[in-house]
């Protein structure tokens, strides 16, 4: 079957990551994370204290950008790949609630969406690739095969990353996740640089009510379909 491009696009913590991982490693396909590139970009600020009071020093920022080195490496006992910065294993680091409360402000900065954006083109260009995030159908690949936007109901959306967090150990309330992705929904779909916005050619799934394998079984169907006919 011919390789195509995946671009799965929607709301924060409805398991973009988790159907696209699982698909990638159905078909055999390469899987990006470009979520994972802003929140190491926000990981980055924070450590670098170009955070302070909650104020980002945007220009700063902007300056540092081509130091830093973003890959994605499957360690030995990894069953996906993680995302390194600068050489250092961070794929734990990025996913708490400080990156979560200041990524959506890094990632409206046009010019790290421009730095971000060039180098997940160069993953995708020969194709073969399912990618995830918020403009992956609209502004990175305009012309993948298959476009898909994901949604689910917030209150589900907040159990599934409270139960994520709290399955790796984490000390997380309910409520303040619930008001993150809120938040970052808000800030995701409203800022001037790439929002997130459902493009006319993607297929809408809600999968507030599927299992994981319900989910990844539509999928599948889909790439079939879009296979066949290119
Ligand atoms: O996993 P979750 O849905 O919580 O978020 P993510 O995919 O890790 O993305 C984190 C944040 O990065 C989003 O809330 C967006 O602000 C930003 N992002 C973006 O602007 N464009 C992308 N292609 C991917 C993520």
């Amino acid at each position: 079957m011919q390789k195509i491009t995946i671009a799965i696009d929607g709301h924060s913590s409805c398991g973009k990551s988790t159907l696209a991982k699982d698909l990638a490693r159905e078909l055999n396909y390469v899987y990006v994370d470009s979520g994972a590139m802003y929140r190491a970009v926000t990981y980055y600020a924070i450590q670098n204290g170009l955070i302070s009071n909650g104020d980002l020093d945007q220009i700063a920022l902007i300056n540092a950008l081509n130091d830093l080195n973003i890959t994605f490496q499957k360690s030995a006992d990894a069953v996906h790949p993680e995302v390194f910065l600068n050489g250092q294993n961070v794929e734990s680091k990025i996913r708490g609630l400080e990156v979560s409360n200041y990524v959506s402000t890094v990632a409206a900065i046009q010019e790290v969406r421009e730095f971000l954006v060039e180098q997940q083109r160069q993953m995708g260009e020969n194709g073969g690739v399912v990618m995830d995030g918020r403009d992956i159908g609209s502004v990175v690949f305009p012309n993948a095969e298959l476009k898909i936007f994901l949604t689910a109901d917030t209150d589900i959306r907040a159990e599934r990353r409270f139960k994520e967090l709290t399955g790796k150990g984490e000390d997380v309330d309910l409520q303040a996740i619930k008001e993150n992705l809120i938040k970052r929904d808000h800030l995701d779909t409203t800022r001037k640089e790439s929002p997130l916005k459902q493009t006319e050619d993607a297929v809408v799934i809600d999968n507030t009510h599927l299992s994981k394998a319900e989910q990844l079984l539509l999928l599948k169907q889909l790439v079939a379909d879009r296979s066949v006919t290119i």
